[in-house]
């Protein structure tokens, strides 16, 4: 029998059909502030942030939006997000953008509730009781992350650059709400990369040497929509049905992957995609068939992948995943994109040995040694 394990799917509501961003003018709140965190760009420009903001105010709220979260969110924006936070005193924070203003926002929430922190060390588990200031709303607007309903952060360490990874059941967020009109707008190579991303949640998931039933049934429900309906959102944007699912199955993907965490695919794209500034969904992409391969050593990952194969009605997962890939227009190898052998040489040994040490790693069906991972390395940048 497993051992007792508790599963937390989402906050207290997960909201998501037809004009659900209307929930915004039923929240309750003591003061009555909204702190909205989002990245500026097209939600301004397509007029969603006002619908955003005038639901607030229909429901009786005072609005301050901080529009600056960049790509890879820094602790200085954490840091000037928090500050504001602290003046302005909300008592919900609404975070409305990708992963990248999903994550500042919920390090922007740790820092507003306990003043006391405010360097990148400081975000660590356990962290601290929050809720005691305000709650939180997160709005997707690309499906990937799984963050909305996900206990985890990536923030960037300006000087060094060295990205920190944390998980905390407590930066849950209150409230999830799936507004797939935000997502139809999403640039194909974006739908591509955040779609792949998911996908790779939910393959890990179910391979996690932490799976158990629960999150496999919602892992394999994200499966088999996400292969079927990413190739339609990349090729036909406005397709609302194939945006609609993709934006559930990458939430459900993160109920999932939550829970049971992930794998050596992470582990290596963080590596990977950290060092030479590749997108975290398409690193993800690239390394999966090869680690499909790796994993297939061990009898009960193979019969995982197997029976998935199976649901995904063909015989070999690995060559199904790089047929997807290829109608993404996701490179095969890092080498295409790199195009470096000289400059990815010379990094080989620390990308491993930061794979090798990456909090995904413990979790995977087969773990490699230093050497092991090297050769994972090289594969995936020279391919075959
Ligand atoms: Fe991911």
């Amino acid at each position: 029998m497993l051992p007792m394990r508790p599963m937390k799917l989402g906050g207290d509501y997960v909201i998501f059909g037809e004009n659900s961003l209307e929930y915004l003018s039923s929240l309750e709140g003591a003061r009555k502030k909204a702190f909205v965190v989002t990245s500026g760009d097209f939600l301004e420009k397509q007029g969603y942030l006002k619908e955003i903001t005038d639901y607030l105010e229909k429901g009786g709220f005072s609005c301050q939006v901080f529009d600056q979260v960049e790509p890879d969110p820094s602790i200085d924006t954490v840091n000037k997000g928090a500050s504001l936070m602290k003046e302005f005193e909300p008592d919900w924070i609404i975070a409305v953008g990708g992963g990248s203003v999903m994550d500042a926002a919920k390090a922007m929430w740790v820092f507003y509730e306990h003043p006391e922190l405010s360097k990148i060390e400081d975000l660590k588990s356990p962290v601290p009781k929050l809720r005691i200031k305000a709650k939180m709303v997160n709005i997707p607007t690309t499906s990937g992350t799984g963050s909305e309903v996900s206990r985890s952060i990536v923030i960037s360490d300006n000087k060094t650059h060295v990205k920190y990874g944390i998980g905390d059941m407590e930066m849950m967020p209150d409230i999830a709400i799936l507004e797939p009109k935000l997502t139809y707008s999403l640039p194909p190579r974006v739908t591509a990369a955040s779609g792949m991303d998911a996908l790779v949640h939910s393959l890990e998931a179910r391979v996690s040497n932490r799976a158990n039933s629960v999150a496999d049934a919602l892992a394999n429900y994200a499966i088999k929509h996400i292969t079927k309906n990413l190739p339609i959102a990349y090729k036909e944007p406005n397709n609302t049905e194939a945006r609609e699912k993709m934006l559930i199955s990458s939430m459900v993907s993160g109920m999932a992957f939550t829970n049971v965490s992930l794998g050596i695919v992470h582990s290596i794209a963080h590596a990977i995609g950290g060092k030479f500034g590749i997108p975290h969904g398409e690193s993800c992409a690239i390394v999966l068939p090869y680690v499909i391969e790796v994993n297939s050593a061990n009898e009960t990952a193979k019969e995982i992948y197997c029976e998935i194969a199976e649901m995904l009605h063909t015989d070999d997962l690995k060559s199904f995943i790089e047929d997807l890939n290829k109608q993404l227009d996701i490179p095969e190898k890092f080498q295409d994109i790199i195009q470096d052998d000289e400059k990815f040489e010379k990094e080989v040994e620390d990308l491993s040995c930061l794979a090798q040490h990456d909090g995904c790693t413990k979790t995977n069906p087969v773990i490699p040694d230093l050497e092991g991972f090297k050769e994972i390395v090289r594969r995936v940048y020279y391919g075959k």
